[in-house]
């Protein structure tokens, strides 16, 4: 039967990574899963292979996320469960970013968020339930050299998080963070991970002395998406093998 049976849940940037592992997981535990990428190619090949629906959607958006949403709703009649996952970075010293490239990383970590909250949530909020889970970041929590803007929008992400729990807590939706450690996906091997020293480096720093799979945040966001989290409201988790521990 699963953990999460017979649910309905979103998950945003769920075409590869650490998302469609999220979407691997939420079906193997009962769930339908429509998965939303801007990558409509990936979005359907994860959808494909969890027998979920793939839509093509853009965080950055709010057209194509309120699309998203009333096509979820027109189908289905509900949401259960949204996993805010999508995110972006460009590493490199603060002092030599450029503004533009800050724009993107703001409009998908932290307006992707909000956008798609925004057009979810008063979804679940006329059927009194529902549980949010926003992929944040350690590097919100404990800072992270050559990611400066990128952690302003993980902490962002996790303040957000605190605040829409306490307004959602009378709705009884649940809205959790859960911020990975450094983790082997194609976004980390393009910020720097697919060199040898730093993957070493970093594997040496974690007590666990191995980068996260997928697999591990997918794990600890099922268990905030399901009822037995059903106490369990604004809280950060992280999930890094120790690296950080607060
Ligand atoms: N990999 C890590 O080490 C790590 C560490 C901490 C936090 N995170 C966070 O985990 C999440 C997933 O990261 P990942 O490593 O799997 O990345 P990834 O790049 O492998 O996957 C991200 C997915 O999001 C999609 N996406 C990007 N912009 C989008 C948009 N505007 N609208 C919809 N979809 C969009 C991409 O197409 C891609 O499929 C992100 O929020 C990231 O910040 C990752």
């Amino acid at each position: 039967m699963g953990r999460l049976p017979d649910k309905i849940a979103i998950v945003t940037g769920a075409g590869r990574g650490i998302g469609r592992a999220i979407a691997e997981k939420l079906a193997a535990e009962g769930t339908t899963v429509v998965v939303a990428d801007v990558d409509g190619d990936t979005a359907s090949a994860t959808a494909a292979a969890v027998g979920g629906l793939g839509v093509t959607a853009d965080v950055t958006s709010p057209e194509s996320v309120a699309a998203l949403a009333s096509r979820v709703w027109d189908r289905y009649g509900r949401i259960d469960v949204l996993v805010n996952n999508a995110g972006w970075d460009k590493v490199g010293p603060f002092l030599d970013s450029d503004p533009a490239d800050w724009d993107r990383i703001i409009k998908i970590n932290l307006y992707g968020v909000l956008n798609v909250c925004k057009a979810v949530l008063p979804l679940m909020v006329s059927r009194g339930a529902g549980a949010v889970v926003n992929i944040g970041s350690d590097a919100g929590r404990v800072g992270s050299s050559g990611e400066a803007v990128y952690s302003a929008t993980k902490g962002g992400v996790i303040a957000f998080t605190k605040t829409l729990a306490r307004e959602m807590a009378r709705h009884r939706i649940r809205v959790n963070c859960v911020c990975p450690g450094p983790t082997d996906t194609q976004l980390f091997a393009e910020l720097g991970g697919d060199d040898p020293k730093l993957r070493e480096a970093l594997t040496r720093a974690i007590p666990f002395r191995r980068l996260a799979e997928p697999e591990d945040l997918a794990n600890m966001v099922a268990f905030l998406a399901s009822d037995e989290a059903g106490y369990v409201t604004g809280q950060t988790v992280s999930v890094s093998g120790g690296l950080t521990m607060s």
